[in-house]
């Protein structure tokens, strides 16, 4: 019960006042700015998508499913870190001057979420026609964070062998961290 608690909670976190500002700016901003607020947009959409299908709020499909997780594969990873260009972060934006000055672990924590993505979407392509016990995160501990999240590169967990619904939990922590340190709040 409490991983849902917790999801819910980075859910709301992703969808609060914060991610409307900095889109009205764009419109009359940077087009770099613009196009990852907008992939921004879309990962939200496809973790709500995926979160939703496994809490029972929306029907589970496994083709929606694929093409979440895809989604969430395509723009974690390199393609986040191109969005963010060294020097070049734009203007009106969500984006602190850390993301240059913390390079190395802004990148870290993009490569991060972007193997889990990947593995999740290995998952997805063989995802069944319902959900299985063997894709929830029953069992397992409630801080599955402990070792992926806090410090990238480190020695971890293999996530191959994580359940897609503790892959999509860790997602959701890297989402965290990188808005926590990396992202200005824009009233
Ligand atoms: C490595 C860092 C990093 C990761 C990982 C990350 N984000 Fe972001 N995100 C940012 C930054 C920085 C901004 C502000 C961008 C701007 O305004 O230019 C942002 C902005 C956003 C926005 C607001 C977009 C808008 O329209 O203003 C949403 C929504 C969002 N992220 C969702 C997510 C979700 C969902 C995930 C995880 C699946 C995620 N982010 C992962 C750094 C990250």
């Amino acid at each position: 019960m409490r991983f849902r608690v917790i999801l819910a909670a980075a859910m709301l976190a992703l969808a609060g006042p914060t991610v409307s500002a900095p889109s009205l700016a764009a419109g009359m901003g940077d087009p770099i700015v613009a196009a990852r607020q907008a992939s921004m947009k879309e990962m939200a959409a496809a973790a709500k998508a995926i979160a939703e299908m496994f809490d029972d709020k929306r029907v589970y499909e496994r083709h929606a499913f694929q093409a979440a997780a895809d989604t969430l594969s395509t723009r974690a990873g390199a393609a986040l870190i191109a969005e963010f260009p060294q020097g070049k972060l734009g203007a009106p934006s969500g984006a602190r001057p850390e993301i240059d000055e913390a390079r190395p672990e802004f990148e870290a924590l993009a490569r991060h979420i972007g193997r889990l993505a990947d593995a999740l979407a290995v998952k997805a392509g063989n995802a069944p026609a319902e959900i299985t016990s063997d894709m929830r995160m029953t069992g397992l501990p409630m801080d599955g964070g402990s070792l992926l999240g806090k410090r990238p590169g480190a020695a971890e967990a293999d996530p191959a062998r994580m359940p897609a619904e503790h892959l999509l939990h860790l997602i959701l922590q890297d989402c965290t961290s990188c808005h926590s340190k990396f992202r200005r709040k824009v009233e």
